[in-house]
């Protein structure tokens, strides 16, 4: 069983990485709109590594997307929660934080109230505490019911080199959390520590999109999306929404190896 077997995705190949970003800054600005028009409030989870930047920037304005541009500044930033989907256990100020990128590249330059912005938190002498701390916020911002998984309207995600995603590496018992809504784990292949969301989390959102591109992912992504269903070596394919809809943003550079 092949991952898109089970787990029907919608795919949109842009010719390149700007038109990727305009691509998915127009469908953040349709989720942003759909959910405060239906549920009040847009709670997102922002993705870490370098390929968000240009998402970022392109919903701070900064596309030469004439409609994008004009689109962007009606997303309802006073109503939009943010969430972060996996944090590097770094200070916040440090080089390698998501949520410093995170700022630099949007949360600085939109009207967000800075009290609906929710970091990982990365202060605590003991990062399961901290995993605890955000599990903590997830449950009193989503006032979930017991049993309840918390309900994104929509998660960000990226791939990286060997399929992962998130901070869900291969070989680490987070890919198998199936009770946790958050971990805090040490990452042996990066000899660093991580928190991310986990898969049950991931998978209950009502729209889950990826953001990839370039050519060095090419190879992956053919794996990830054509290839043998083994989510706990490319983790990304453990990515099938319960109930919500996975959308894979790709340039042609990403997708040249997909047979269809
Ligand atoms: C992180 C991530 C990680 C990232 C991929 C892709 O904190 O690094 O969340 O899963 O999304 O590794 O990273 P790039 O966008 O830098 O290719």
């Amino acid at each position: 069983m092949t991952a898109n077997e089970s787990s029907p995705a919608r795919r949109v190949v842009s010719a390149d990485f700007a038109a990727l970003v305009d691509q998915a800054g127009h469908f953040f600005a349709d989720c942003a709109a759909e959910a405060v028009a239906q549920r009040g409030w847009f709670r997102v989870a922002l993705s870490g590594g370098s390929t968000p930047r240009g998402l970022h920037q392109a919903l701070a304005g900064e596309t030469t997307d004439v409609e994008l541009k004009q689109r962007v500044k009606t997303i309802p930033w006073a109503k939009t929660v943010v969430y972060f989907g996996d944090e590097r256990y770094v200070p916040p100020d440090h080089p390698d934080s998501n949520y410093r990128m995170a700022r630099e590249t949007l949360l600085n330059l939109v009207p967000i109230p800075p009290e609906q912005i929710h970091p990982m938190p990365t202060n605590f002498d003991v990062p399961a505490e901290a995993a605890a701390a955000y599990t903590q916020t997830l449950q009193d911002t989503f006032q979930t019911q017991p049993g309840e998984w918390p309900q994104f309207d929509l998660i960000l995600l990226g791939m990286g080199p060997d399929g992962h995603t998130a901070s869900l590496f291969p070989g680490t018992a987070a890919i198998h959390e199936q009770t946790s809504w958050v971990v805090s784990h040490f990452v042996p292949k990066l000899q660093a520590e991580r928190m991310t969301l986990t898969p049950p989390v991931l998978c209950a959102a009502r729209q889950v999109a990826f953001l990839v591109s370039g050519s060095e992912n090419a190879a992956v992504l053919q794996r990830v999306l054509e290839g043998p269903f083994e989510p706990d070596v490319r983790t990304s394919q453990s990515i099938r929404p319960t109930s919500g809809t996975l959308t894979w943003f790709l340039d042609e550079a990403a997708a040249a190896k997909l047979s269809k």
